[in-house]
């Protein structure tokens, strides 16, 4: 072998070496994972369209999960809407009560991988309720799940179901979304679940609570992400009528408020490591 060959042996090492070892620690590094809470209508979709891409620089993410439920005009989710939002970054959908409001959100759950409807429907319900997505050669499991205090729905017991999940699940992260009214069932199934889950996620009430914290075991909980959506309005909607039906006990028709937006999320820092929750940090900005 002359000095030529050695050369290239050792030209072809070093190339091999930096690819591995470039590929080791893209794989060791942190990730991170941005959860919006519900998106309510127009003011929340233009919310998301104008200022997700800004985000996702500014907080180094990479991989976004919204709760998709109130998209269209508050109540489900459209085609049209849903495509809008995936092209302004959104990777994973999750749902709530409002899920089937429209009839072709029917359709779309069945074909769309990426919308994770509650997993305590009926088994004969269309669409996944939990599904694993991969990122970065690492699997994360998204799952969604509906409470059963105070909600219109009458659906499967949310422990039960999640022992069901979390017993098969071979996942590096799981995170839950607990779309639910009432903050002590979420923190029930939050207590119920720690260091058996990543991660769970409150949405629904529209009301960000300031309650993040690590749980002794390591999962991440917040009782609600809050609304990304108009910010002068009760909980979405335009205040007049529902101030009036509340007065004269009449029936009233949602109109998604206009105006002022509220983007409401949570940033989450996952290590690779230790498969848990490293930093969370809480997002409640105010657009004009
Ligand atoms: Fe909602
Ligand atoms: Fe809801």
């Amino acid at each position: 072998m002359n000095l030529k060959n050695i050369k290239t042996i050792n030209c072809n090492l070093f190339s091999y070496l930096f690819k591995n070892i470039g590929d080791l620690f893209i794989l060791m590094k942190d990730l991170k994972i941005l959860f919006i809470g519900d998106i309510f209508a127009q003011v929340g979709r233009n919310l998301v369209v104008k200022n997700l891409t800004s985000l996702i620089d500014i907080h180094n993410v990479d991989f976004v999960v919204a709760n998709g439920e109130n998209v269209t005009h508050g109540r489900s989710l459209s085609l049209w809407h849903y495509q809008t939002l995936q092209n302004a970054g959104i990777n994973v959908f999750t749902m709530g009560n409002h899920t089937f409001f429209l009839k072709e959100a029917i359709s779309l759950v069945q074909e769309k991988k990426n919308i994770i409807r509650p997993a305590n429907y009926s088994k004969l319900a269309p669409g996944r309720g939990s599904f694993v997505f991969n990122l970065k050669n690492y699997q994360i499991r998204i799952t969604n799940l509906l409470g059963q205090t105070f909600m219109p729905q009458h659906v499967e017991n949310p422990f039960l179901l999640l022992d069901e999940i979390v017993q098969k699940d071979e996942s590096d992260f799981h995170f839950v979304d607990f779309h639910a009214e009432v903050t002590a069932e979420k923190i029930a199934l939050a207590w119920a679940f720690d260091g058996k889950i990543t991660g769970l996620l409150g949405t629904h009430t529209h009301v960000p609570t300031s309650d993040a914290r690590l749980l002794p075991k390591g999962t991440f909980f917040v009782s609600d992400l809050g609304m990304t959506g108009p910010y002068d309005s009760i909980i979405g909607a335009k205040p007049e009528p529902i101030i009036h039906a509340r007065r004269t006990n009449l029936p009233f028709r949602l109109i998604p408020a206009t105006g002022r937006g509220q983007f409401c999320a949570m940033v989450l820092t996952l290590d690779v490591k230790t498969k848990k929750v490293k930093t969370y940090q809480q997002i409640y900005q105010i657009f004009a």
